[in-house]
């Protein structure tokens, strides 16, 4: 087998597997039509591509045979992660892309030293807050009509010993 049948065979290999990457400019696209499909009140362009500069977050994305099929984001603001956003393609949902998502995105923040980490969700995301809790994420508080679109209430949720974290076992 020469050289080149050898790239071809790797590289087929490795579109099988879900990987994660950080944002780029050219995922933007993909994201926002996920985006759109995902969110009552989708970020706008403009906000992905602040990601790309954020000097105290971490974004990846999710890519499953080539294609963009999942995003999130944390901010470090001091020793917390702020999940920011996370949202899966809806024909690639319940098959553990979420978690896994969430999984590189506590490991990566945790690295950098972040001891607890937080975020708001709509009380209504039944869902998503599932998945959190799966993490370990308790609900501590809720802000009443929190969010403008349609004055929904959101539920803050707190991971408080990110620090002892261990991902669970998929
Ligand atoms: C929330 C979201 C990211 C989950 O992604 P996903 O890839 O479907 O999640 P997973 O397959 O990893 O599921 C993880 C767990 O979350 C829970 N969960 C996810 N979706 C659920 C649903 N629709 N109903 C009930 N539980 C759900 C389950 O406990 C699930 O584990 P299980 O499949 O073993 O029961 C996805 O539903 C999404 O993109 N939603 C729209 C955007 C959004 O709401 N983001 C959160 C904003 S705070």
């Amino acid at each position: 087998m020469g050289p080149a049948a050898n790239v071809v065979n790797r590289d087929r290999s490795e579109m099988k597997t879900l990987r994660f990457e950080p944002l780029r400019e050219g995922h933007i696209p993909a994201i926002l039509e996920i985006e759109k499909v995902s969110n009552t009140a989708p970020w706008s362009e403009k906000s992905f591509q602040n990601e790309l500069n954020h000097t105290h977050g971490i974004f990846l994305v999710a890519i499953l045979q080539g294609d963009v099929v999942g995003y999130g984001g944390v901010w470090l603001v001091v020793d917390e992660a702020h999940v920011t956003t996370i949202a899966v393609a809806e024909e690639q949902r319940r098959q553990g892309i979420g978690q896994k998502l969430m999984i590189e995105l506590l490991e990566r923040a945790k690295a950098t030293g972040m001891v607890c980490s937080t975020l708001e969700v709509r009380a209504s995301n039944v869902g998503a807050i599932k998945m959190y809790e799966k993490f370990g994420y308790a609900i501590t508080a809720t802000r009443k009509g929190y969010y403008p679109d349609n004055k929904e209430d959101a539920v803050v949720m707190w991971l408080y010993d990110l620090d002892s974290w261990e991902s669970p076992s998929l």
